[in-house]
């Protein structure tokens, strides 16, 4: 009895209203109103989210598709992470204008650069499109029901878009149980404005990173612009500065443990309710693969961009979210492990499964019917990420990869028509892959990734090109040196890496040509085994898992009447509220909620890749002028954390305080918790905070950009 009593409140505290527990819809915020308010919040429900005037959430943008920003001056200045801008800044750099290294700070619009990619989205509306979608499937199953699924979606997006003006997105929130339609503005001219130094931006690198206490000052500063109607514009030098509806005032004044602290933003995937089976098949298969597969990409790219600044400027943000994963993933094992996740998610599921039973609530198989799924599954999860994480590692096998269906369509003997289109598509997607592309880099990762592929895939499972031709009349030979020396075959005879024999390869097409090209060969290979072998699997069972996952969620629901839900992440905009909260990581540490500059002092090491700092900080430490943003202690904070609940997606986002005024932003979670995108755990779970005022002492003091500061509402 006290068991099942503990499960149940374990399962209650999965799932159900927390102050910090939730990724909430703004615009369904109405049941969690009166606990925001307990806990110290003084806004109205209107000042948070309304389609009738100004709130919080025109304040809010999804940043380059992936992280969150927010606007924070009448004349769309935007501040994101230094990690979310990382890609632009580095394209904008060159060795000789290197503002990734040295930081960058525009003393006026015209010094403010052009970041080509880089888009933000302003959500306009929230509307429940549950009802529609359900009429319009009806009692329709399997295919059909996706079939129909698909064409009411379509058509509910037709009617809300607005050609140039408005986008219209039709997204699933609880597993498929309803469905909402946001509607969006997404404006593309979007300038680069400033940054500090790398050094400060990324202060700790990959060692820090996930990590409290931290020191990093992880901010970027863009603007947006807009066209004389203040619409979505493509650049030109006639836009203007977009006007937002709302922009974040930002409090200077500091904030103290238990301070009411909140988060909007646009946390990306989470997955709560998945099952113990799921789990057990990440830490034991899926989460070793992966990071095996990127410690041996890691090294051989920083190898290469430590020997050359070029190839540094043009690797650097894709090693950078290798590396931010690659972390990720051995912190997310480490923890589902340490607190017993799996354990605690199949109490979770008996529970569920005699609570079914006995109610007659019709779910009395569903979790032995995920246990036949994931066993299904299993045999070919890891060369899944053997194949997306090793085999599409290098720019040889993209290409290759590229080819293929050339290569298919002169088997078949198709028409003139057709071989002209797939050769179209080779070359275009030839010239996207050998961007910034470094060949010596790639003939090593091909090599390794080869090697790795050979030694760690069940044998039987391999694609057929290793026995038949790789490894083939090896004789007594070693297979390491064997593939070392296909890859010197591979570099030397393909014709893809050169521009003169790709042309010459491309005006003599024919089957024998295309066969005998060895990146399409290789790559060929790979591809059919994972088509035939691979994909149908996994078809299966992302299928089955869509719809066992509706059922579980809903049925949880049905449980647990009267409680409230949160869905999972979908890269939609989410609120989540709580404090600003010190934690104890293990037994006998305690982690203050805040760090301080002389904290960032401590932890400098002069000529190292990651906690070196430039001369001017050390300059401005002996100066110790903090001006108005020191703390009431007289120490300049640096970072601070809270128990508000994001993931990624959300970097980037203001942390608010109960008058939502900015007070820092969000950038990373921290080491004890790293499985909460699984499961949120209440005592460990922390968000990592940029301290707003180290960063406009940076801005003030560092960048002397007086003309940024200006334009904001900074308030004491
Ligand atoms: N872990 C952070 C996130 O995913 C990114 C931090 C970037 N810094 C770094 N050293 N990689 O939001």
């Amino acid at each position: 009895m006290k068991k099942l009593l503990l499960a149940i409140s374990a399962l209650l505290i999965m799932h159900s209203a927390k102050a910090d527990e939730g990724m909430w819809i703004p615009s369904l915020i109405g049941k969690n109103y009166e606990e925001m308010k307990r806990l110290g919040l003084k806004l109205t429900k209107e000042d948070l989210y309304s389609i009738n005037k100004a709130s919080l959430k025109d304040a809010i943008i999804q940043f380059a598709g992936g992280c969150t920003g927010e606007m924070i001056s009448p004349k769309g200045l935007l501040l994101t992470n230094h990690h979310c801008g990382y890609g632009a800044i580095a394209a904008l750099s060159s060795v000789e204008k290197n503002y990734l290294d040295n930081g960058y700070w525009a003393k006026s619009m015209s010094e403010e650069l052009p970041a080509k990619g880089i888009t933000a989205l302003f959500l306009q509306n929230i509307t429940d499109v549950t009802a529609q979608i359900n009429t319009a499937v009806g009692t329709a199953k399997g295919e059909e029901a996706a079939k129909l699924l698909a064409a009411e979606i379509k058509k509910l997006e037709k009617a809300a878009t607005v050609e140039g003006k408005i986008m219209a997105d039709v997204k699933e929130y609880f597993n498929g149980n309803q469905y909402l339609l946001l509607t969006y503005k997404k404006y593309t001219d979007v300038r680069f404005v400033a940054a500090p130094p790398k050094a400060l931006g990324k202060y700790g690198g990959d060692t820090d990173n996930w990590m409290w206490p931290r020191h990093t000052s992880d901010f970027s500063i863009f603007r947006v612009y807009a066209d004389k109607d203040n619409e979505p514009a493509a650049f030109s030098k006639d836009n203007v500065p977009f006007t937002p509806k709302k922009f974040l005032p930002i409090s200077i004044k500091g904030n103290k443990e238990k301070d009411y602290a909140m988060i909007m933003g646009y946390p990306g995937r989470t997955n709560r309710y998945e099952v113990s089976y799921g789990i057990d098949l990440a830490i034991n298969e899926t989460n070793p693969a992966i990071v095996d597969i990127r410690t041996e990409r890691l090294a051989i790219m920083k190898k290469h961009m430590d020997a050359n600044k070029a190839v540094y400027l043009q690797n650097t943000s894709r090693y950078a979210s290798i590396a931010n994963y690659w972390k990720y993933f051995i912190g997310q094992t480490e923890q589902l492990k340490r607190l017993n996740v799996v354990g605690q998610k199949a109490e979770e599921e008996k529970v569920f499964t005699a609570w079914s039973t006995k109610t007659n609530a019709g779910y009395n198989t569903l979790l032995a019917d995920y246990e036949k799924m994931y066993a299904a599954y299993k045999p070919v999860a890891k060369q899944m990420y053997y194949y997306s994480e090793a085999f599409r590692t290098t720019a040889i096998a993209r290409i290759g990869a590229a080819g293929e269906p050339l290569r298919a369509a002169l088997k078949k003997g198709l028409g003139k028509d057709s071989i002209d289109f797939y050769v179209k598509s080779l070359t275009a997607a030839r010239k996207a892959i050998l961007t910034d592309y470094n060949m010596a880099m790639d003939k090593e990762l091909f090599a390794a990734m080869t090697k790795m592929y050979y030694k760690n895939v069940d044998k039987n499972q391999l694609p057929s090109i290793f026995s038949q031709e790789i490894l083939a009349d090896r004789g007594t030979q070693g297979v390491n040196e064997t593939i070392d020396d296909y890859t010197d075959y591979m570099y030397r005879r393909t014709a893809m890496l050169d521009d003169k024999k790709y042309d010459a390869f491309v005006s003599n097409i024919s089957w024998n040509t295309v066969n005998a090209e060895p990146a399409i060969r290789y790559a060929a290979s790979f591809v059919h085994n994972y088509e035939k072998n691979l994909l149908p699997v996994a078809m299966t069972m992302s299928k089955q898992k869509k719809d066992l996952s509706k059922q579980y969620t809903k049925g949880l629901m049905e449980m647990k009447k009267g409680q409230l839900f949160y869905p999972d992440a979908n890269s939609t905009m989410r609120t989540s509220y709580g404090q600003v909260l010190a934690y104890a990581p293990q037994d006998g540490v305690y982690y203050k909620h805040y760090t301080t500059f002389d904290g960032l002092m401590a932890k400098y090491k002069a000529g190292d890749d990651e906690f070196d700092l430039p001369q001017q900080l050390l300059d401005m430490y002996k100066a110790k002028d903090y001006g108005r943003y020191a703390d009431a202690d007289g120490s300049l904070h640096t970072c601070f954390i809270t128990n508000n609940d994001i993931t990624g997606g959300n970097s980037g986002s203001p942390v608010m305080n109960a008058k939502g005024e900015l007070i820092g932003t969000a950038f990373d979670g921290n080491w004890e918790a790293m499985s909460g995108d699984i499961a949120f755990d209440k005592q460990y779970k922390r968000t990592i905070v940029a301290d707003v005022r180290f960063i406009l002492y940076l801005i003030e003091k560092m960048g002397g950009a007086h003309n940024l500061i200006a334009e904001m509402d900074i308030r004491k």
